[in-house]
């Protein structure tokens, strides 16, 4: 989604803008632009497309030492020039980059065109740079007139202001669109993601809803809508830039998908212990008895981490005999939910910052109901607002199709079912251990996976032009379909549909024909030989039958084109490395299509609108 970069220091502004723009892309934006401040005006120079483009217009510009530069994803008005930020007011006096939706700026911009301000594009944003105008002609203070804009404003934001009557200081404020800033020696930084601010400093503020930092090359003091001086200690960011670069992978997706032994590794690490069959996890420390206590769970998800919630869902259905309801958090919200005493709210999110999720959160929370995050970037909104809560650990995920952190949302269910489930006493010290044992031995299990890159990227060669596909599965892979079926389509533009396989027959099973890949997940549990009956019926009509599975009968030799062979491991963990195999898949086909699978058409890492 959109991206914020803002500079003050005594080096060449633009190009630390430009540089910290290009560590933003892969959040996924479609215009691009910078201010800058030099010869007593500011410059504005901003274009559609890629932030390479914008670097190119702005590759002879030397002489600013502030200002501020902006990824956009395009959510009022089309993706051109005009509404691409920077916007300023009237004057030129003001520019102003912003994430996130200003709701009454119709009726705010109604009034400000009346009192004599013009406007030049669509934007919602552009309402923000005459309100700023519009009372700094009445207190000739840029600080206290954002303050006032703000306080006129409904919906969401994280802006950075500049001005060319106070050249010396950028203003930021925040509600609801993460910003922080990056501390310097005689420079500081403020950006929206740690990514584009981490080749230059690791000390950071996080600034929080309603709150206004007022930065200059020296200093940085934050302070409330009211005014009122906030004091807040710098955190130290740990992980490295390498970490979120490519680290020699042709796609940042391809080496998340790699990066999977490792990431599993992370998210068990210091939680199981092996000797009582059961985990501990520091974040949930203080509620184990409302989680084990819950008369029922509520996991509340968008996209990917749905699928991954509605794994949970059979997991912890058939291990802790919990009922457990999963709801995409866009519906949640807009729906009057019943929530009940004991109920237990789970919102689960890769990045934190998913506004529908957040909106869900803050709906559970006015309910009543105890709110437990499961959520990757830490000091995300999510993360701060939930009342505890895991972290996935699964690292920074670049590539805008989510993959190391499903399989990492899977791991912590796992661990949290493993929790539940022991202290309620639905499965023994000795099937927790086995669970245990099970779940040690995933990372080299994964590693077995990814080593069978070139079988996949040869069924990849095969399936590369078909126009459709069906993923299907059964149990608690049934989800796994879901996300296969999303992964191929998001990535390569082809239409796939998940389904659970012994729906097929209701329905789905019209389309099959020669030109139809079916993709069944079938490793050899309790639904297996159900799943082979599914299987015979795509292949009577021809379909084409690619298998995931762990079973190597002479049954499934028969009737599939390929079997991708994946370790045995136990019901509850089988989504882990059955998903492998279908990130590969996808991958490997879009690539050659020649997508661009790290930002696909339309897509956005973080979408932090409704
Ligand atoms: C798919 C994908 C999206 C996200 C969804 C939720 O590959 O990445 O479907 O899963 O937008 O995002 P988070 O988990 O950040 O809340």
């Amino acid at each position: 989604m959109c991206g914020i970069v803002g500079y003050i220091g005594n080096r060449n502004a633009c190009e630390v803008l430009v540089e910290g723009l290009k560590r933003l892309e892969y959040r996924g934006y479609d215009s691009a632009g910078v201010a800058l401040f030099a010869d007593s005006h500011i410059d504005v120079i901003k274009t559609p497309g890629k932030v390479s483009r914008l670097e190119s217009m702005t590759s002879g510009v030397q002489a600013a030492r502030i200002g501020i530069g902006h990824t956009r994803w395009a959510t009022h008005g089309e993706p051109n020039t005009v509404n691409a930020h920077p916007h300023t007011d009237c004057t030129g006096n003001f520019a102003i980059i912003h994430n996130g939706i200003i709701e009454n700026y119709s009726s705010l911009k109604t009034k400000l065109t009346l009192l004599g301000h013009s406007f030049r594009s669509q934007t919602d944003t552009e309402v923000l740079a005459h309100l700023i105008e519009e009372f700094y002609s009445k207190t000739r203070s840029t600080e206290m007139a954002v303050r006032l804009a703000l306080k006129e404003v409904n919906g969401t934001f994280g802006i950075v202001v500049m001005s060319s009557s106070e050249p010396d200081v950028l203003i930021a404020a925040r509600r609801g669109s993460p910003l922080l800033i990056g501390l310097g020696d005689s420079e500081n930084l403020i950006a929206s993601d740690a990514s584009a601010l981490i080749s230059h400093t690791r000390n950071v503020l996080y600034l929080h809803d309603n709150e206004i930092a007022i930065i200059t090359r020296d200093n940085v003091s934050l302070k409330n809508l009211d005014d009122e001086a906030i004091e807040r200690e710098a955190e130290h960011l740990t992980f490295d830039l390498e970490q979120i670069e490519k680290g020699g992978f042709d796609h940042f997706m391809l080496k998340e998908i790699n990066e999977q032994p490792e990431t599993i590794k992370n998210a068990l690490r210091g939680r199981l212990i092996d000797a009582d069959g059961i985990s501990k996890m520091g974040g949930l420390r203080d509620v184990e008895d409302k989680i084990t206590n819950a008369r029922r769970f509520v996991i509340l998800a968008c996209g990917t981490s749905w699928h991954a919630a509605l794994v949970g869902k059979y997991i912890l259905e058939q291990c802790a005999n919990i009922p457990v309801e999963v709801d995409y958090a866009s519906e949640f919200r807009y729906r009057n939910p019943v929530l009940m005493d004991g109920d237990v709210v789970w919102v689960m999110s890769q990045s934190g910052e998913t506004l529908d999720t957040l909106a869900a959160l803050r709906e559970a929370k006015v309910k009543g109901a105890p709110v437990y995050g499961i959520v990757n970037v830490v000091g995300s909104t999510i993360a701060r607002e939930t009342d505890a809560g895991v972290y996935i650990h699964a690292g920074p995920e670049i590539g805008v199709a989510s993959t190391k952190a499903f399989t990492s949302q899977l791991a912590v269910l796992n661990l949290i079912n493993l929790l539940v489930s022991r202290r309620r006493r639905t499965i023994s010290a000795e099937q927790g251990r086995a669970i245990v044992e099970e779940m040690e031995r995933l990372p080299e299990k994964i590693e077995q996976i990814l080593g069978q890159r070139d079988e996949i990227e040869a069924i990849a060669e095969e399936f590369k032009d078909s126009r459709n596909f069906l993923y299907l599965g059964r149990g608690v892979n049934f989800p796994v379909a879901l996300e296969g079926a999303l992964k191929l389509k998001e990535i390569s533009y082809i239409h796939a549909e998940g389904y659970p396989a012994a729906e097929m027959k209701h329905g789905p099973i019209a389309l099959i024909d020669e030109n139809m890949p079916a993709v069944f997940v079938a490793p050899g549990d309790s639904t297996y030989d159900k799943i082979l009956s599914n299987i015979q019926e795509v292949r009577a009509r021809k379909g084409n039958v690619i298998v995931i599975s762990n079973e190597a009968d002479g049954r499934l030799k028969d009737l599939a084109k390929y079997i991708v062979q994946i370790p045995k491991t136990i019901d509850i963990l089988s989504p882990i490395l059955s998903v492998i195999p279908l990130q590969l898949l996808s991958y490997y086909i879009a690539v050659k299509r020649g997508c661009n699978v790290d930002q696909p058409r339309n897509l956005a890492k973080s979408v932090t609108v409704e």
